[in-house]
């Protein structure tokens, strides 16, 4: 069925009709389109348009078509244009001529970004949930590894001492941004187009609140020509999915570089982790190698939708219909991939001394300029003189744990013999006790507002 032959004597060419048919993937917004035309019946008999007998008759016939839906059992036909025209289609199957008046004052335009906003809103609780699932994963990761040290690295150098809990941590709070961007996504999107027609707004006296309020919008569209063309939301939301993938990434490369036999620091559960079709004797990391890959077509999604919609002209064009598939897509590839990253990280072993053995007394070379700083000597000065400490021992191939008094004191008089206390990576982790910094107090703090965060659900 077509909902627009009126005006035309000749057939759309079979493969432009396979072009411009999008409903091999509307068909998702099936659910959101049924709520949105009960609604829409509902506003219609407010509005006198239709009679009660009439609104009770498309709506029971729409109350089939949903359960038709929820059970798999509806009737699609090759000839469906979307998944609007699918529904209008089927209700006229089932009540007759009467199903016709249904979209009075209605546009497909007004209509497909009612659905596409309500899909959104009613699966980002579920992405919600998914996150906290993985947020949940490092927090548990955090108390239980409680006590590890680990080298700590900027430019993948080693830099300063940290407990692991803390690196855990360090992949928690982006996740923890993520789910506030999909709190403030979720009040931007529960905007009602509803109303707005093709683009002029509805002619017949809706009450849009009315709808609004029966879909659980909390707000209406100010206006109509804006309201049928802004993808803002979908726009925001493949924002969201694709930095979400991003700090995926940075999580999934981070378990992969220290899982290599070279770091040695985690042990991949057997679980997650894939064989080789030749080499008998390895063990690849191919999950969290899929979580950095599929970050890159999650990206791709935001760029390619952005696209679409740079230089659009007018309210409604047909580009618009693009906007579904990445969202779908983002949406997929995120719900796959959270939940098997979860558990992923529960089941990663810590190889503990691995990472104590990568505790050499250089990491501590900035607690050694602090030493210093404590003596009353400017940082800068000191930052220099450990530099010139850090010279010697590589000169002399002993560690600055190794080199003795005599050696520290043709630097600088200044070293006593108790600098030999520096050298301990618990004393230096110990001594961040500053709010947000990895001594084992301040990561107790972090892990009881980690806690309170997560306990927030969208
Ligand atoms: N399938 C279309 C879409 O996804 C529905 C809106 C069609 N509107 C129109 N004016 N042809 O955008």
């Amino acid at each position: 069925m077509k909902l627009w032959g009126g005006r035309f004597s000749d057939r759309l060419d079979a493969a432009a009709w396979k072009l411009n048919a999008s409903i091999e993937f509307d068909r998702r917004l099936a659910i959101q389109d049924v709520r949105g035309s009960l609604a829409w019946a509902a506003a219609l008999e407010s509005a006198g348009i239709l009679s009660g007998e009439e609104s009770a008759q498309i709506r029971a016939g729409l109350g089939v078509i949903e359960a038709e839906f929820q059970n798999e059992t509806f009737p699609f036909q090759e000839q469906d244009e979307d998944i609007h025209t699918a529904v209008e289609r089927r209700l006229g199957e089932l009540i007759g001529a009467l199903a016709g008046k249904l979209h009075s004052g209605r546009s497909r335009n007004d209509q497909v970004a009612t659905d596409l906003r309500l899909w959104l809103l009613d699966h980002l609780p579920a992405l919600d949930e998914e996150l906290r699932g993985l947020q949940g994963a490092l927090l548990d990761r955090a108390r239980v590894d409680m006590g590890t040290l680990m080298p700590g690295y900027t430019h993948l150098q080693p830099a300063q001492p940290v407990l692991l809990s803390h690196w855990w941590l360090s992949h928690f709070w982006p996740l923890e941004r993520d789910r506030g961007r999909l709190r403030g996504l979720r009040e931007r999107t529960a905007v009602l187009p509803l109303g707005s027609g093709a683009l002029a707004g509805t002619p017949f006296p809706i009450d849009r609140e009315a709808i609004a309020a029966e879909l659980g919008f909390a707000a209406v569209s100010e206006n109509s020509i804006d309201a049928v063309s802004d993808r803002d939301f979908a726009a925001e939301f493949l924002f969201c999915a694709a930095l979400v993938g991003i700090h995926l990434s940075r999580l999934a490369e981070a378990v992969i570089l220290f899982s290599s036999a070279e770091f040695g620091y985690f042990t991949l559960p057997d679980a997650y982790t894939t064989g080789s079709s030749l080499m008998p004797q390895k063990r690849n990391p191919d999950v969290f190698e899929l979580a950095r890959g599929k970050s890159g077509a999650l990206l791709g999604y935001l760029v390619g939708l952005m696209t679409t919609l740079k230089g659009l002209p007018s309210a409604y064009d047909k580009d618009l219909q693009e906007d579904k598939v990445p969202v779908f897509n983002a949406w997929d590839t995120l719900s796959v991939l959270l939940p098997v990253l979860a558990n992923a990280v529960k089941g990663l072993s810590i190889q503990g001394e691995r990472m104590h053995s990568g505790l050499g007394a250089d990491l501590m070379a900035t607690d050694l300029a602090d030493y210093l700083v404590e003596k009353g000597i400017p940082f800068r000065q000191a930052h220099t003189l450990v530099g010139k400490v850090v010279k010697l021992s590589g000169r002399l191939g002993k560690t600055l744990d190794e080199m003795d008094m005599d050696e520290y004191w043709s630097i600088s008089p200044q070293f006593d013999s108790d600098v030999v206390q520096v050298f301990s990576a618990s004393r230096s982790v110990n001594r961040r006790r500053a709010y947000g910094g990895t001594a084992p107090s301040a990561v107790e703090v972090q892990i009881l507002s980690a806690q309170a965060a997560l306990d927030r659900e969208l």
